[in-house]
């Protein structure tokens, strides 16, 4: 594999692949020096051209611990804030050998774009709102650790899904790895057109919360991407919270030990109740951990091949 640009590149066996690969690299996290020599002489660049915490130091200790050598180039002290196009400032940054690019970019097919004008690697970190595969990735993984297999799984997914890349790629990745997948939302935060994929894809949709989350055996919460929003997609965040929001009562309704993922940044209070944020089910800071595993294994599986 050359690219990591959507699940779509990823069979059920390659994500498979990846996930025991990251389940080595997650011992390495539980040592005391935590490095090993894979990616030694390898370059590695995060380009991230939106907001990140987790996504981009994770993928930074990710090449680190690989041994690679990593630098990070954010859009705010670029020369795309001086107007450079991504074309230019991609060519530019590979022109001193890089051998894996990172990308994070507002606009959706960014990465693959990017992919058609370098020799590098590269690996999609989130473009626009179409996919973010290795969130994916590490959201099913955290869950296969925690059910034992996906095959047959209920996940409910819910939140803005309208503006979530993150939902894109799940549905893609739980779908292939067997799973049940519900998603849920607000009418207006449901994308138009979802009732053709989701017929194509096999997954379920529902704008009723209550109704799913009883029968759900994994809840995965989005975040309300205000951020995307330009005009009232909710009467207000109160009315928000009490008709999508993982609240408190709604918690207490779940099967229990029902792991609960949210990718992060959260609204606390918004989508998500701090009961249900803190609970002992929930599975947040090891998606975290884990994700830092993945992206081990995915930079591992990229760049330390025989035809890297
Ligand atoms: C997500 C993203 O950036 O798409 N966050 C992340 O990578 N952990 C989800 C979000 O921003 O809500």
């Amino acid at each position: 594999m050359k690219h990591l640009l959507s699940i779509d590149d990823l069979s059920a066996d390659a994500i498979q692949e990846v996930f025991t690969t990251a389940a080595d690299m997650h011992d390495v996290q539980s040592r005391e020096v935590k490095k090993l020599p894979a990616l030694r002489g390898r370059t590695v660049v995060n380009m991230f051209f939106e907001d990140s915490t987790r996504t981009r130091s994770s993928f930074e200790i990710a090449g680190k611990w690989l041994s690679a050598d990593v630098i990070n180039i954010s859009a705010k002290g670029s020369s795309a804030s001086k107007g450079e196009s991504l074309r230019d400032t991609v060519l530019t940054v590979c022109a001193m050998g890089v051998d894996g690019l990172v990308i994070r970019h507002p606009a959706s097919g960014a990465a693959q774009q990017v992919s058609e004008w370098v020799e590098a690697s590269v690996v999609n970190a989130g473009d626009g709102m179409h996919e973010h595969p290795t969130q994916a990735l590490l959201d099913a993984y955290t869950l296969q650790r925690r059910l034992g297999s996906l095959e047959g799984r209920h996940v409910a997914i819910i939140g803005d899904l309208t503006h979530s890349r993150v939902f894109r790629s799940n549905v893609l990745c739980l779908t292939r790895l067997g799973a049940r997948v519900t998603v849920v939302a607000p009418p207006t935060l449901m994308p138009s057109g979802i009732a053709t994929w989701s017929a194509a894809a096999g997954f379920e949709t529902s704008y009723d919360v209550d109704a799913v989350l009883p029968e759900a055996d994994a809840v995965m919460m989005l975040r309300v991407q205000r951020e995307r929003m330009a005009g009232g997609y909710f009467p207000s965040a109160r009315e928000y919270t009490v008709g999508y929001g993982l609240t408190r009562d709604r918690l207490a309704r779940l099967k229990p030990d029902v792991p609960i993922c949210h990718p992060g940044p959260m609204n606390r209070g918004l989508e998500i109740a701090a009961d249900a944020a803190d609970a002992a089910q929930s599975v947040i800071l090891e998606q975290v951990s884990s994700g830092l595993a993945v992206r081990m294994a995915v930079l591992y599986h990229l760049l330390a091949g025989e035809d890297a």
